[in-house]
């Protein structure tokens, strides 16, 4: 299979494109390296895949018109895996417009170039964030998300709208994903996992938010990714699998699914892991609530589950480790 993966660069991204390509298929990648955060980190992430034949690399913005559309013009994908994207619910209260001009016209130009020459399916990044201030738990996809509380999440859950549309106009088979707090090896520098293990080192404080009354559905990294693989050839048709629980649109081939862990943990105790990992006390100072976060997330996995026979296994200390080995190994000279 051909799959196309944007932000390839990207943590979720990267990992993807090695565990396509160790399965034999071609990755053609795409992203601009911005420098939302070290784009070192993103370059050696990228030193890896491009030693592998298979492997092709465009560096480019995917909203500049045309990038995209010469990208399929010049190749049979099969499939695609839309992950570039402005992330970060913190970053986009300050930020609004970098998220409009990633998210939304990013994706837009994607479905254009999309309708042109058709892949058989593709697979777009939502977030958990979608579900806003819902209270129900876990999250259904089924369930309504209406209210959603930053702008990062309001511009994944408008890309959702329209993916659907163009599902529906020009039966293209979209799966959406709403990912849980991802983490792992090659993670992200903005997100707690990094932000912490580098503070920790350090010895300087770790911002503790809304006083550690916190959980969220960890996902690791490999589990995700494996997951993402497995529903590549699970393109939406027009039968529901369920009818309690699929998320199937009753008008084009287009669905949502969460991709989570469905076991909510403590903010305290991924902290005590990562403590016992990196065999350092963390100082921590406590805070209110940010702004556009929510206490909690949960994904329910069944529709995953129904779909692929799998869903996400790894505990959170295994993957912690694997994540601690990998992290002091990168920044081995940095310490
Ligand atoms: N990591 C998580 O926990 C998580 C959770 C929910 C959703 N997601 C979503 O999953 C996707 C991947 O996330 P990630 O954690 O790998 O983030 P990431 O920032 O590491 O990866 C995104 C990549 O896309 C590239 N990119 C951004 N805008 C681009 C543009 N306009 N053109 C070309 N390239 C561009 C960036 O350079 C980066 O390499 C995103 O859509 C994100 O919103 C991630």
């Amino acid at each position: 299979m051909h799959v196309l993966i944007t932000g390839v660069a990207g943590f979720i991204g990267a990992n993807a494109a090695g565990q396509l390509l160790a399965q034999g298929h071609n990755v053609t990648g795409i992203d601009d390296l911005n420098d939302y955060y070290d784009p070192r980190l993103k370059n050696a992430r990228l030193a890896e895949l491009l030693e592998q034949e298979q492997f092709h690399f465009t560096k480019a913005k995917i909203q500049k018109p045309d990038v995209l559309n010469d990208v399929f013009k010049n190749n049979s994908i099969d499939a695609v895996i839309h992950l570039a994207a402005q992330a970060g619910v913190r970053y986009s209260i300050d930020n609004p417009r970098v998220f409009l001009e990633n998210n939304l016209v990013g994706t837009f130009e994607l479905l254009e170039a999309a309708r042109n020459n058709p892949p058989k399916h593709m697979l777009l990044a939502s977030t958990s964030s979608a579900y806003g201030a819902s209270t129900a738990m876990p999250y259904r996809e089924t369930q309504k998300a209406d209210h959603q509380i930053s702008f990062y999440a309001a511009t994944k859950k408008a890309t959702e709208a329209m993916a659907h549309s163009y599902a529906h106009i020009y039966q293209l088979p979209i799966t959406m994903f709403r990912f849980f707090t991802v983490y792992g090896p090659w993670g992200r520098p903005d997100m707690a996992p990094m932000k912490f293990a580098k503070r920790i080192l350090n010895g300087s404080p770790i911002d503790v938010y809304n006083f550690g009354e916190m959980k969220r559905d960890f996902t690791y990294v490999d589990d995700l990714v494996h997951a993402l693989c497995l529903l590549l050839d699970k393109a939406p048709g027009k039968i529901p699998i369920s009818t309690t629980f699929d998320s199937l649109s009753p008008v084009a081939p287009y669905r949502i699914i969460n991709i989570g862990n469905n076991s909510p943990i403590e903010l305290k105790d991924f902290i005590t892991s990562l403590e016992e990992e990196l065999g350092k006390e963390a100082i921590q100072n406590f805070m209110g609530m940010q702004p556009g976060d929510v206490p909690t997330t949960w994904a329910d996995t069944r529709l995953l589950r129904a779909l692929t026979g799998y869903s996400p296994t790894t505990e959170l200390n295994v993957g912690v480790k694997l994540f601690v080995e990998w992290y002091l190994g990168y920044y081995r000279n940095a310490i």
